[in-house]
């Protein structure tokens, strides 16, 4: 597998998509085929699949239910996109990817990251980020940015001890997996964060 696989992560309203925009420009402008996408999402089936976890009349849904309704949406965006484009050489970005789930579901749900890392792997047949970016920011200010932007879907409505979970999760996380997740201060400007993931990523793709 030749190609570059790389994973935005963070809290809801850390500002994930406005830097996946411009490092995909910045990776264009340097001559790489970029393939830009998104979690849960990204096939029809991955939208669909979307669609029932983030309903807020689904409020029955059970833990179980979700992580595997997530696990089911990225395997089929690995097998539809994700794994052919990497084949092809090409720079994948995904608008957050498994380390979503040991956090989200792992940490903040309780149903233990581990397990979650072992379905994960299973499902997805050893295609993994080669680099994450972490957006870190507090719960509080991530909220408030989102309840600026929109209305909130079912997880976003959880309340903050919850995103407080998620917070301290991508933390320990990244600690665990320094050599893997770049950690960026999401408060930062615009401009300060891109510059340090490009400066950063240059020299992943130089090693
Ligand atoms: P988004 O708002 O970034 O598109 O993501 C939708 C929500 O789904 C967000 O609150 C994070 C949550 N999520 C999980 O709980 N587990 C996962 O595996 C993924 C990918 C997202």
């Amino acid at each position: 597998m030749s190609g570059l696989f790389i994973s935005l992560e963070g809290p809801d309203g850390s500002g994930k998509t406005t830097q996946i925009q411009l490092l995909q420009e910045f990776l264009i402008e340097r001559g790489y085929e970029v393939v830009l996408t998104r979690e849960p999402g990204g096939t029809d089936i991955s939208e669909q699949v979307r669609k029932i976890i983030l309903d807020v009349n689904n409020e029955k849904m059970s833990n179980m239910t979700e992580l595997l309704l997530y696990t089911a949406a990225r395997a089929q965006l690995v097998d539809e996109i994700i794994r052919p484009a990497l084949e092809a050489g090409k720079v994948v970005i995904c608008d957050r990817f498994y380390d979503s789930s040991a956090v989200y579901q792992g940490i903040a749900r309780g149903m233990g990251v581990d397990m979650v890392y072992q379905l994960n792997e299973e499902a997805l047949q050893g295609i993994l980020p080669d680099i994450t970016f972490l957006m870190d920011m507090d719960a509080e200010e991530g909220i408030q940015r989102k309840k600026k932007q929109a209305t909130l879907d079912r997880l976003e409505k959880e309340n903050l001890e919850f995103h407080q979970k998620v917070v301290e999760g991508y933390r320990s996380l990244a600690k665990r997996n320094s050599q893997r997740i770049k950690v960026l201060n999401a408060t930062d400007s615009i401009d300060q964060i891109q510059k340090q993931m490009r400066q950063y990523l240059l020299r992943q793709i130089e090693k």
